[in-house]
């Protein structure tokens, strides 16, 4: 486990989504966690919203959450039930949060706790909306942050054959953080995919003994199965978010390239797609972004694992 004072401060930006969810235990764990924004994404943003605060009660987390923007910048919202379920998290039954919303100001939220707590990072893992929004709202936010960890993009695509859902999902508000010139780490679909919740792992959670174990572990099965009947080639299912949290707790976890990366707006097949610069050219536009390419995976799972069992620990 990381030590308090080597934490990072992160603020964590979110649709739970199954692989939210690890993402907010994994943050609760390895991260200072100063507050979770949701967004509409996986699901509508009263269930992402609701899944940020189950997650919450689990953990036991004094943590702020506040939702944020309920639709896309200006694509119409398309949410991903398909692989979550209606419910966004389907799989398992949730406990019913105690604790109300905090608040539904979640892009002033964002903005206020950068600011008071400078050198924190953002961690993205829904599409980038609030984050577009509170880079728009104050141009000077950037000067706050040391960087944003993002789980979107990828060379390949899984919403369309070109383009990876959270991009998919509001390309615009992914051009605006892409191009910000703020330091940004991406945990892509390259990366992503190389961490599947096979069913070995997913017998190491079900091992671990307490109500949010047992929790992840309804998940896990439920988002696998799904992955495995809708591909030809996947052994469980990608867990994508909790690598951009890993990026930042982990790094020693990861190799990863310095890249110029960009994002195509428009187009049927194309909305969302993830120019990733790889020439050798000398004269290619200067990077812009660090992009994972590798992990660990049975290490880094092994952390995801020990964050589950530090939640799980019966208070
Ligand atoms: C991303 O889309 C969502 O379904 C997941 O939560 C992840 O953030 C993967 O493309
Ligand atoms: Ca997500």
């Amino acid at each position: 486990m990381t030590s308090s004072s080597s934490k990072p401060r992160i603020i964590l930006d979110c649709d739970p989504g199954h692989d939210d969810a690890v993402a907010i235990v994994v943050a609760a764990h390895t991260c200072e966690l100063l507050g979770i924004t949701t967004v509409a994404g996986n699901a509508p943003l009263d269930r992402t919203t609701h899944n940020a605060r189950v997650l919450r009660h689990m953990l036991d987390l004094d943590v702020e959450v506040h939702s944020g923007a309920g639709r896309p910048m200006v694509v119409e919202p398309a949410f991903a039930g398909y692989v979550h379920g209606e419910s966004g998290l389907d799989g398992a039954d949730l406990p019913e949060p105690t604790r109300p919303l905090d608040g539904t100001d979640g892009i002033q939220f964002l903005i206020e706790t950068a600011r008071s707590n400078p050198g924190c990072h953002l961690v993205v893992t829904g599409p980038m909306t609030n984050i577009a929004l509170a880079l728009r709202s104050d141009p000077s936010l950037g000067d706050h942050i040391a960087s944003i960890s993002f789980m979107g993009g990828g060379t390949f695509g899984n919403r369309t054959a070109m383009s990876e859902f959270n991009f998919w999902a509001d390309p615009h508000a992914a051009a605006v953080v892409v191009n910000s010139g703020l330091p940004l780490i991406m945990a892509g679909l390259d990366v992503t995919h190389q961490f599947q919740a096979t069913a070995p792992r997913i017998e190491q959670v079900k091992s671990i003994d307490g109500q949010l174990a047992h929790v992840l572990s309804g998940l896990f099965d439920f988002f696998s199965a799904n992955y495995s009947s809708r591909h030809d080639d996947m052994e469980g299912a990608a867990v994508h978010d909790p690598l951009a949290v890993l990026a930042l707790s982990h790094p020693q976890l990861f190799e990863s390239e310095e890249r110029f990366v960009d994002v195509v707006i428009d187009g049927d097949h194309t909305r969302g797609m993830t120019v990733v610069d790889q020439r050798t050219l000398i004269d290619r536009p200067a990077a812009n972004c660090t992009v994972l390419t590798k992990v660990d995976a049975d290490a880094a799972w092994d952390v995801a694992a020990a964050a589950i069992a530090a939640g799980s620990v019966e208070r």
